[in-house]
């Protein structure tokens, strides 16, 4: 292992003498203290072993530090102000980047996610259409009848594997809600084939040995990824060419892309349409399912009793011996705060990753043009200033009382906004939010009425992939 060690004299950054002392962007003379000397391929290597345990240590020369690795340079941020600085206060001055965006070409994956620019807001306003709070509210029936339709095939005793089962329902809720579709077995495997040949490709490209390799050396990864994309790029042109031969004019997504207009006049073109819906089909379902499996993991910790027996008083007090409905929401504050505590531990997005249009500053250091800067969302997460125990799963620290001694969700401590973020901030916060949240939450409850489930896996290994990967999670299913 090689040693990277900051000096005092790393951690000060050297402003010249006009530089104004509380402008994060005052002129600057330092580039961010971060591992110096060190051969390119070391630090590519360490990040490509351990990405999550690589920015933690990047800890140790302060929240903003910079190392070199695939041939390009990082700053890592951990400070939650600096966060909500480049994603809210100055996000005119970021964008996604380079980085994203080669990752964007090596997985062929467009669409709302990564379009700059007015493009991007054009697509944004039109697509937003099906995340109005109407829209949500309206999803959730689906979104529940689909968590019992996955909990009815459970018999008592049964080994399941929670990562794929949230998988098929995250995406069975998906398409239901935003296609209008009911999504057959066959349909659902080959989305989780094209996500899973995506983790293996990606975790080949950038993770392990060949992260070091060039791109276009051929491998088994890549092409089974190729065979993947090509037959979603073919799921999605029928997807449409059933949607265009109904005549069903509904709001949800898919009809919004097939009939609607940007604000400008514009329609979306065939290809924007066929983008689209493969990155929904993406990021709707795969962050919420790795969300739901932590969750569950989470619970069934020897430790977890408590959490386990107040979660499960609260479902039967609301919901009696019925599913929970959208009304519901404001009752299941304890629901809702495991979810939340979930995402704290194990983000699905870990690090979210920007780049200044020019050279710029922050908190007194060069950020140099083409530097990507990683928004440490994991370590922010996980940060002793703003969090007490802070690897310990306590979801009653987002609850507090209300003046009628009921639950509420709530964040008393003071700390900093930007201490949390799942979704992302700013502009670009992630505009299934709302759609999310009310999945999550439903979604937990529904389980909970029905099922305890028990490790069958004993210790899981959490990895960056398409999302951050638990790896395997079987778990015994117990009937309630
Ligand atoms: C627990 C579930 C989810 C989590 C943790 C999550 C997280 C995020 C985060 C952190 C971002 C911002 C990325 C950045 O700023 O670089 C984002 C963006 C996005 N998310 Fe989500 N997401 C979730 C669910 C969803 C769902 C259900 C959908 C769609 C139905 C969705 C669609 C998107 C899209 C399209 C963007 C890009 C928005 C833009 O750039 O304008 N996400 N998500």
């Amino acid at each position: 292992m090689t040693e990277m060690h900051a000096t005092a004299d790393d951690r000060e950054p050297k402003t010249d003498a006009n530089s104004d002392a509380g402008s994060t962007r005052s002129t600057v003379v330092t580039p961010p203290p971060g591992p110096h000397g060190l051969p390119l391929v070391d630090s590519t290597l360490a990040f490509a072993r351990a990405p999550l345990e690589f920015l933690a240590s990047m800890r140790e020369y302060g929240d903003v530090a910079r190392y070199e690795a695939f041939g390009r340079e990082f700053v890592v941020v951990s400070d939650p102000g600096l966060v909500e600085e480049v994603t809210v206060g100055r996000d005119d001055e970021f964008w996604r980047g380079e980085f994203e965006h080669e990752f964007s070409e090596l997985l062929d994956v467009e669409g709302l996610f990564f379009a700059e620019g007015e493009r991007w807001r054009q697509q944004r306003l039109l697509l937003q259409n099906a995340f109005t709070p109407a829209r949500i509210e309206s999803y959730a029936d689906d979104m529940v009848e689909e968590t019992v339709r996955l909990v009815e095939n459970w018999s008592d005793g049964e080994v399941v594997a929670v990562r794929e089962a949230m998988s098929t329902l995250t995406l069975r809720a998906l398409t239901r809600t935003l296609f209008d579709l009911e999504f057959g077995d066959g349909r659902a495997d080959r989305v989780r084939r094209w996500v899973d040949a995506m983790g293996a490709y990606s975790d080949n490209e950038f993770f392990g040995t060949r992260a070091v390799l060039p791109t276009w050396l051929p491998s088994r990864a890549k092409r089974e990824y190729r065979r993947a994309t090509t037959d979603i790029a073919s799921l999605v042109e029928d997807l449409v060419a059933e949607r265009r031969r109904s005549d069903a004019e509904g709001d949800d997504l898919l009809s919004v892309l097939a009939t609607g207009e940007y604000p400008d006049g514009s329609r979306p073109t065939a290809e924007e349409i066929t983008d689209q819906l493969q990155l929904f089909l993406l990021a709707g379902h795969e962050t919420t399912a790795t969300a739901l499996t932590y969750a569950c993991w989470l619970l069934a910790a020897a430790d977890a009793e408590d959490v386990r027996s107040r979660l499960e008083r609260e479902v039967d007090s609301v919901c009696g011996d019925r599913d929970p409905t959208f009304a519901d929401l404001p009752d299941l504050a304890v629901t809702e705060a495991v979810g939340r505590e979930a995402m704290r531990l194990y983000p699905p997005l870990p690090f979210l990753q920007r780049e200044p249009h020019e050279e710029t500053a922050l908190a007194g250091y060069r950020i140099g043009s083409g530097t990507t800067v990683q928004l440490n969302m994991y370590g922010i997460h996980r940060d002793e200033r703003w969090w007490s125990e802070p690897d310990a799963f306590r979801p009653d620290r987002w609850l507090a009382d209300d003046e009628n001694g009921r639950f509420v969700v709530a964040d008393p401590d003071d700390r900093p906004e930007y201490a949390y973020f799942p979704f992302g901030g700013g502009s670009r916060h992630c505009i299934g939010m709302r759609f999310a949240m009310t999945e999550l939450t439903l979604s937990l409850a529904t389980l909970a009425r029905r099922v305890d489930l028990e490790r069958v896996t004993e210790s899981i290994d959490p990895t960056p992939k398409v999302s951050l990967d638990p790896g395997p999670v079987k778990m015994r299913v117990r009937r309630r």
